[in-house]
């Protein structure tokens, strides 16, 4: 099926306006291990010009600022800038589109999307948009997630919702394409005119309590998969969660869960 541009960008705004409150207490709890491996590969350090795109809550940019950074962040929510402007009152954060971001050509040294680039209608935009913004010699990085089949937080939902509810039941727009492996992220990257595109697999364990707390994140703190809990009977809601439950006490450390988690890493070079 085409995918609808308007419909996947409106779709996106909206989710990210109703969660943003939330973001930084339950999702961004995954996000956020994948912020200095994102930034290495980026080469970002004291002086770096960085623009953190679709920066959320801020926390890459903060992290940036923090290794002497020169920062900016640039995200399509307002509610989502409102708490990063709150938190880092230094740091320049601009409303903007990933695929026409606000920003004359040649002004970073970096620019780096922590899961970002998979949420744009046309992600091949908004790597054309990183490559316009660096200056020769500069370096893009992002993160996206792998497959959800691949990816044990989304495989202990999808499971559960298989055996007990329905995985089609969310009338969410189709995503805009696969930007989901390495061998797709590192063409794009080359797609888009870099050099030296890299893509590799990195792993972290995502602690919580309990699986609520995992269900929580992704109503909370994501879009198209709290779309998907969403629409589930609010009947099956309980033995979604319990069976949950069992799978992930494999993961069990004491009276914590570690869940393994992945994210694409990719980068590259502005020749
Ligand atoms: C999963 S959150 C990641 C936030 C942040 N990078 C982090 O690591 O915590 C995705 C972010 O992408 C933003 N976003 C999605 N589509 C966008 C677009 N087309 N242009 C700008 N921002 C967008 C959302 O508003 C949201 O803040």
């Amino acid at each position: 099926m085409e995918s609808d541009p308007h419909g996947i960008r409106a779709f996106e705004l909206a989710s990210w306006q109703r969660v943003a409150a939330d973001y930084g207490d339950t999702f961004a709890a995954a996000t956020r291990g994948f912020i200095d491996p994102l930034l290495d590969a980026a080469r970002v350090n004291a002086d770096t010009r960085v623009l953190d795109v679709c920066c959320g809550p801020g926390l890459v940019a903060g992290a940036a600022a923090a290794r002497g950074a020169r920062a900016s962040g640039v995200d399509f929510s307002s509610a989502m800038l409102a708490i990063a402007r709150a938190a880092l009152p230094r740091v320049e954060f601009s409303q903007g589109d990933a695929e026409a971001l606000p920003y004359a050509e040649d002004s970073f040294d970096a620019v780096v999307a922590n899961f970002g680039v998979h949420h744009v209608p046309h992600p091949a935009a908004a790597l054309a948009e990183m490559h316009r913004l660096l200056a020769p010699g500069g370096r893009a990085a992002f993160t996206v997630w792998p497959r959800p089949d691949t990816n044990v937080p989304w495989r202990l939902l999808f499971d559960a919702i298989r055996a007990h509810g329905a995985l089609d039941a969310a009338k969410t727009p189709p995503p805009s394409g696969s930007i989901n492996s390495e061998e797709n992220c590192a063409a794009a990257l080359a797609e888009a005119g870099f050099r030296d595109a890299d893509a590799r697999l990195v792993e972290r364990a995502w602690r919580m309590k309990s699986v609520h707390d995992l269900l929580a994140a992704f109503r909370n703190g994501t879009a198209r998969t709290a779309a998907l809990i969403e629409a589930q009977d609010a009947d099956a809601l309980p033995a979604i969660a319990a069976h949950m439950a069992a799978q992930a006490e494999r993961f069990r450390h004491g009276d914590e869960l570690h869940i393994p988690i992945a994210a694409i890493l990719a980068s590259a070079v502005r020749p």
